[in-house]
């Protein structure tokens, strides 16, 4: 049963204050806040069996070992992937996805073509331009119409036999958008085209099975999904995942190593350089476990009523005008009240008590489409209240009588 006074209980933060009002956290897209039990999971690990892992014969670093498998098998689960050893740890998306990047510079070659979207996150357009400048590749991008969904018969035309990558995420951080990541798998297939997709900003709202949507590379950062900071999960296929090569060199990574020569490990290791973040790789198992506790179609249903109620009360304000209209949209609200900028509004809300995100959300593509500088971008999670749009909504309006 969902019960919303419930699940506040479960996170200590939503009691305090900011500038002596209540918290009302409204920048979920940014990062999302932790239930007491992922905050004691990383007490738990530092209190009482705190080992390197992989390493030790020693016991506490053989209870450290299993949590922290343990951890990998729950994401492997949660995401319905074939083995374990597809999970790679990372440190977040953005690594995840430095690790594809690196990883194709000696397979492609001049003149191929990847393809993104105009609504890319930078940490999904910078990689593949550095690549394209290491590998002489074409950066070819999917356009989006005036509501934030991608023109998919514009996606089609640029599909080729040049197509060796395609690059989009599920939902988008500054619109909310939720793409048809299923489709535009289908029809990149259709040309052997490899699909990463960047889930940052899906899986704190909708549960991914990467097999049935075939997908090749799934990303995304645990501390978007209830989890710590610094974790986040790479997901490939295992042919693929075998054809790159390791992105860091180092401990753990390798089989055998001669000052001649030195053969790698096999996945998942091969990609898991070094001493990883281990209370955070077994804190994100413990938020992923919260949220199934929870459920998803349950977490969706409510999010989407909070954010339909938001929708509308926001649009009582004279003025304001939300960017991402899509039908297939998440938790995300951003938007502009004339010309007002959006950095004054979130000073004045934050005096408040209230927590958005201001400016361009790393996704400057999107601000120059709609010639703005940038947004003030609302964004809900499961924990939020219709009071607390409430709340919002009269903050906003008092904002706009003091900026007008
Ligand atoms: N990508 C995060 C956001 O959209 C940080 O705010």
């Amino acid at each position: 049963m969902f019960n919303i006074n419930n699940i506040r209980k479960d996170f200590p933060i939503l009691n305090r204050k900011v500038n002596g009002k209540p918290l009302v956290y409204l920048d979920n897209a940014a990062t999302s806040q932790k239930p007491q039990i992922v905050i004691d999971s990383i007490v738990d690990y530092y209190s009482n069996y705190n080992a390197n892992i992989h390493r030790g014969v020693h016991s506490l670093s053989q209870e450290a070992t299993d949590v922290y498998e343990l951890a990998r098998k729950k994401i492997q689960e949660h995401f319905n992937i074939k083995e374990s050893r597809e999970v790679i740890f990372t440190s977040g998306t953005t690594h995840s996805i430095n690790i594809v990047a690196n990883g194709y510079t000696k397979i492609l070659e001049k003149g191929d073509e990847i393809i993104v979207s105009a609504m890319e996150h930078h940490s999904n357009i910078v990689p593949w331009q550095m690549l394209c400048n290491r590998t002489g590749a074409i950066l070819k991008v999917i356009p989006m119409n005036l509501e934030g969904e991608l023109i998919l018969s514009e996606y089609e035309k640029l599909l080729s036999a040049k197509t060796k990558l395609v690059f989009v995420n599920h939902v988008s951080n500054a619109l909310g958008t939720i793409n048809p990541i299923e489709e535009i798998t289908k029809k990149a297939h259709e040309f052997n085209a490899v699909v990463l997709i960047d889930g940052a900003q899906a899986c704190s709202h909708i549960k991914v099975d990467v097999q049935k949507l075939d997908i090749d590379f799934y990303v995304t950062s645990a501390h978007k999904m209830c989890g710590p900071t610094g974790t986040g999960m790479l997901y490939g296929k295992e042919e693929l995942l075998n054809l790159l090569p390791p992105y860091q060199g180092g401990g753990e990574m390798i089989k055998e190593v001669t000052f001649e020569k030195t053969t790698y490990a096999d996945l998942p290791h091969k990609f898991e350089a070094g001493t990883p973040n281990i209370s955070g790789g077994i804190a994100f198992g413990v938020a992923i476990d919260y949220l199934n506790t929870i459920g998803f179609t349950e977490i969706l249903k409510y999010e989407n009523e909070l954010v339909a109620y938001a929708t509308q009360r926001l649009l009582e304000i004279e003025g304001l005008k939300i960017y991402g209209t899509s039908r297939s949209k998440t938790s995300v609200i951003s938007f502009n009240i004339g010309s007002i900028h959006p950095y004054d509004i979130g000073t004045i809300v934050d005096k408040l008590g209230i927590a958005v995100r201001t400016g361009h959300h790393c996704t400057q593509p999107i601000m120059e489409f709609y010639k703005i500088p940038g947004t003030v971008r609302a964004s809900f999670s499961f924990y939020n209240t219709k009071e607390e749009v409430d709340v919002l909504v009269s903050a906003i309006k008092k904002a706009k009588m003091m900026l007008q």
